[in-house]
């Protein structure tokens, strides 16, 4: 879909999403569309119950006097109250019922979008990202889709006054790059996204200006990885490890590492996952493609900021060379593990590649992104992913980060009593803990392999990474969730 600014009126005969505030007067378009309709538009409103609440929205077909095909009213709430992420709401709300019809081009008339909180070209440009995540599909390996099934729309104008909506939009396109790549990443079935070939999508973001490494399984046996090698041991597919730099900031700095769980497919490994709701773990490498997005929108926009992004890529599967329960592995730290459940695979992936990337990186600042326990869908639902961390600094940047990019954290507790929970009796630390608090302990057995010292923060992203229903600018699928949340991280803190 091409997405355009224009100052000009919309041309006549096409489809038009209106977004209308609870209070004050309506644009000037739309009391445009009132007289050409003489009135009809604002009796269907008042007989539909339209009153501009947010996220309420309303199709009108056939208004007589109107040229346009169509008329997507859409609520924005009180005038006051509008922000740049409702902004994108209304742009994903208005484009949502575009996408079920053959209508190839529409217009957003955002001309009265300039409010307390948002400017116009701001608002503008975000009305823009949202119809664009919204309008995302995953269709590659549907070959029988009829003409009509597929979604036309090919061309989407806002209209606005504002000379900087262009502008401000080129970033945020490239942000939307990073969430397509997330989605597409987490959308592959595991048959073509496991390790190598995941490997091979990060190295085409060179073409990006990331320079990007891939270590194989010799490499990583050379360094002692044996955590992370050894939930690999059961797979056909060669366990990787990759980094992608983007040192766009000062020559020598100290850069930001984000750090990715990318488990290709959880079957549990011997531990063995029940039957239904397994073909969910195909997405069990969330964390390692927020990870390759974010950087992927970094270099697209050319933040000035030094940033890794390094993801552990296994496949955790049962057989003969599997790792059984009760086996000791020792990790690249030297630490001894007890297994003792293999479906806890996510942290010693984990554990060996946060290890790595302090001894090759030295990061000012380390942040990592699991789907680590299902524990953090029960305590936060799909509402939040899980902030840990012992750097109250840092959970106040993330946390704004998050306020500002829409993408929900939930601070949670990591304390040394969680430490405790994870003492073995014959090695360094178990791989569980008690069934309670199973994030906390999850975060803590991360948090053993970080440096005294180092700043760092672990994300539970697990009930996050996927939508089971459409949101307003995400349809039903993989979220790309992290991908705008690291990206604000990186702007508001180090560029
Ligand atoms: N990948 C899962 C966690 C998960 C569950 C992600 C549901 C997304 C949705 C992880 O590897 C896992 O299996 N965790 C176990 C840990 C347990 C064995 C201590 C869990 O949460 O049950
Ligand atoms: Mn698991
Ligand atoms: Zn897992």
């Amino acid at each position: 879909m091409k997405i355009a600014f224009s100052k000009a009126a919309a041309p006549a005969g096409m489809a038009l999403i209106v977004p209308a505030f609870e209070d004050g007067a309506p644009s000037a378009a739309q009391a445009a569309l009132e007289a050409a309709t003489s009135g009809a538009l604002g009796k269907a409103l008042k007989a539909a119950n339209f009153t501009g609440k947010k996220a309420q929205a309303l199709e009108l077909i056939g208004l007589q006097g109107a040229e346009e095909t169509r008329i997507i009213m859409i609520g924005a709430g009180k005038r006051a109250d509008f922000t740049a992420l409702d902004a994108e709401s209304v742009g994903g709300a208005g484009v949502a019922p575009l996408l079920r019809t053959q209508e190839k081009s529409a217009v957003v008339l955002a001309d009265g979008f300039s409010t307390e909180k948002v400017g116009a070209g701001e608002a503008a440009a975000r009305i823009a990202f949202g119809a664009r995540l919204r309008s995302y599909r995953f269709d590659k390996y549907r070959t029988r889709l009829e003409k009509d099934q597929k979604p036309a729309l090919e061309k989407l104008t806002i209209n606005t006054p504002a000379a900087d909506a262009k502008t401000k939009f080129a970033a945020l396109d490239k942000i939307a790059d990073g969430v397509v790549l997330t989605r597409d990443l987490v959308s592959e079935p595991p048959n073509v996204l496991y390790p190598e070939s995941f490997a091979a999508r990060c190295k085409e973001l060179e073409a990006l200006g990331l320079k990007v490494t891939v270590l194989g399984a010799k490499e990583m046996q050379k360094l002692g990885m044996g955590m992370l090698l050894g939930v690999g041991q059961g797979s056909a597919r060669e366990s990787k490890l990759v980094a992608m730099e983007w040192m766009g900031g000062k020559k020598g700095a100290a850069p930001v590492a984000f750090v990715g769980k990318g488990v290709c497919f959880d079957t549990g490994g011997i531990s063995l996952k029940p039957g239904p709701g397994m073909e969910d773990m195909k997405w069990d490498m969330g964390g390692a493609g927020a990870v390759t997005g974010a950087m992927a929108a970094l270099a697209g926009r050319k933040a000035k900021a030094n940033v890794v992004g390094v993801i552990g890529l296994v496949e955790n599967m049962p057989d003969g060379a599997a790792q059984r329960p009760s086996d000791i592995v020792t990790s690249m730290s030297g630490q001894t593990v007890e297994i003792l459940n293999t479906d806890a695979e996510g942290r010693l992936v984990l554990g060996d590649a946060v290890w790595w990337t302090q001894e090759k990186y030295k990061p000012k600042t380390m942040i990592d992104l699991a789907t680590l326990t299902g524990a953090i869908i029960i305590s936060l639902a799909h509402e939040y992913a899980g902030l840990f961390t012992q750097d109250d600094k840092l959970a106040d940047q993330l946390q704004a980060a998050s306020a500002a990019s829409g993408d929900p954290l939930w601070r949670m507790p990591l304390a040394k009593a969680h430490f405790d929970l994870i003492k073995s009796d014959v090695a360094d630390m178990k791989n569980i803990g008690p069934r309670e608090g199973g994030s906390s302990t999850a975060a803590a057995f991360i948090g053993k392999f970080v440096k005294d010292g180092q700043s760092w923060a672990h994300l539970d992203i697990a009930g996050m990474a996927w939508n089971s229903k459409d949101k307003p600018i995400c349809p039903k699928g993989g979220s790309g969730f992290g991908v705008r949340l690291l990206d604000e991280y990186i702007r508001a803190n180090c560029e």
